[in-house]
């Protein structure tokens, strides 16, 4: 009988699991493996009952199981275990098999790969999943990166399994060569770290400032879920908020603030500082949640140096407008950061990224969706090569409108010892970006006085590099000019 399988998946942790109920439910045959072979009979048994899913109890199995070119998608934890995959497969796949690798790995990992994988004559795909187990199972945003001979074969696939935006375009699409595929998820996610951060800073206000309760603070996120705010994240905050612990008291007062990460924010802060592009507000959400790691040490520094009264006078009403605001100009900085990224790290590894279309994959089924998309989607449309999102009309106009209020919270949050890290790194950035002259000049004269670093001027062409004998000992001989 001829091989029935259009797809393998390894690793039945939920994810993969999800990946293939989700692909069956699209007609696709799929053959399921997974390391620990028990788990294969045990889904096979249960989530998978009554599918057309088939289990493979060896990678020989597996592959015999597959139409040709075979597709075979790692759903495996990221590092290791791919790379032992990688080798394992080459022994069994032939060329032209196509390797997946739907984990959150690193871009540099797949840049790697995809050249050994090709260099045996093999293809293969990178490609991030977001959306969590829920994404996975009913639509996520898949972002695929790779060699491009093997697009033609997996898009069918996933682009039937990925979440559709209203038009029913799906938010799936193919983002570029090598590593494209993880750098964009990777961007993806140190922007997801920043929506969670600027979350959690309106929620810090609310609460301490403003004395406010969980049932309140729900029914703020409710309304912000309603406008311009929209989006997946502050919908499960508005849900969080309204969930109670067995005790009838919010559930979310019983967790501990200390903040786990598994590393892509902190990739994007590392590729940021590679490519000299500022993303600053991932960086404070990294480092926030660095802080609230250190548990133990913050309860002795509150003991130390004791808070003050934080408590914000004035009318409930205009801050919770006022802290919308911040919220909503932050973010636009934070999309604007993660976009100045993605185009540097597009010029360094010659990928040809579509912003438009990025903004499209991660208008539906990823955890950062929103309404807010849509208006990036928009601003590409109209002019593709936007330099930042900050010059496009809208999100211009949108900046200028929250400007008050959003140096109102920031100003008052640090009064009152509100830490607002990702707020006010927000608007540092913004006028910082916004002054034509910056005191540079001094950082440039400094460097010349004590390492004779050279300087440009005002009054001459750029390129063209100074040196002054600042103290009269110096020599006259200048150090190279160069910036990493
Ligand atoms: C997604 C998420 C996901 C991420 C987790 C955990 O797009 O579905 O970004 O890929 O791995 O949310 O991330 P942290 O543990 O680093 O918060």
């Amino acid at each position: 009988m001829e091989p029935q399988g259009d797809i393998a998946v390894i690793g039945l942790a939920v994810m993969g699991q999800n990946l293939i109920l989700n692909m069956n439910d699209h007609g696709f045959t799929v053959v399921a493996y997974n390391r620990t072979v028990s788990k294969v009979d045990d889904f096979l048994n249960n989530e998978a009952k009554g599918t057309r899913i088939l289990g493979a109890h060896s990678l020989q199995e597996m592959v015999a199981l597959l139409k040709k070119p075979r597709r075979v998608m790692l759903m495996v934890k990221a590092g290791k275990a791919v790379d032992e995959f990688i080798e394992q497969l080459l022994t069994v796949l032939e060329p032209g098999d196509i390797i997946i690798d739907g984990g959150n790995s690193l871009f540099e990992d797949t840049i790697r790969r995809v050249k050994y994988v090709e260099s045996k004559g093999l293809l293969y795909i990178g490609t991030g999943v977001s959306g969590g187990e829920e994404g996975a199972r009913h639509g996520p945003s898949i972002m695929p990166g790779g060699s491009p001979a093997a697009w033609p074969h997996v898009k069918p696939i996933f682009q039937a399994i990925a979440a559709k935006v209203a038009d029913g375009t799906p938010c799936c699409d193919w983002v570029g060569e090598g590593g494209a595929g993880h750098y964009v998820k990777m961007t993806h996610n140190g922007i997801e770290y920043g929506d969670m951060q600027l979350i959690c800073e309106a929620y810090h206000i609310m609460k301490d400032g403003l004395g406010m309760s969980a049932d309140e603070m729900h029914e703020v996120f409710k309304a912000w879920n309603e406008a311009e705010l929209q989006s997946y994240l502050i919908e499960i905050t508005r849900d969080i908020l309204a969930k109670r612990d067995e005790d009838g008291a919010p559930l979310v007062d019983k967790i501990l603030d200390t903040a786990g990460q598994k590393g892509t924010g902190k990739w994007t802060v590392i590729s940021s500082q590679e490519m000299g592009i500022p993303i600053t507000l991932i960086a404070e959400a990294v480092y926030s949640r660095c802080v609230s790691a250190m548990k133990d040490l913050r309860v002795q520094a509150a003991k130390v140096f004791p808070p003050g009264n934080c408590k914000i006078p004035g009318d409930r009403k205009r801050w919770i407008d006022d802290i919308r605001k911040a919220l909503y100009a932050s973010k636009i900085i934070s999309y604007a950061q993660g976009y100045m990224l993605m185009r540097a790290a597009a010029q360094q590894y010659a990928w040809n990224l579509n912003y438009g279309g990025i903004a499209l994959m991660w208008r539906g089924g990823c955890i950062i969706r929103s309404a807010f998309l849509g208006d990036i989607k928009k601003a590409f449309d109209k002019n593709p090569d936007l330099p930042n999102l900050l010059f496009d009309p809208f999100f211009k106009k949108a900046i200028k409108s929250c400007t008050r209020s959003w140096r109102k919270v920031v100003s008052t949050a640090v009064k009152k010892g509100i830490p607002v890290p990702a707020f006010s790194t927000a608007l540092a950035f913004f006028d910082g970006f916004r002054s034509e002259r910056l005191p540079a000049n001094l950082l440039q004269a400094q460097r010349d006085y004590f390492g004779a670093h050279t300087y440009e001027r005002v009054d001459k062409p750029r390129g063209e590099f100074f040196h002054t004998n600042w103290t009269g000992t110096g020599g006259r001989v200048a150090s190279s000019t160069y910036t990493v």
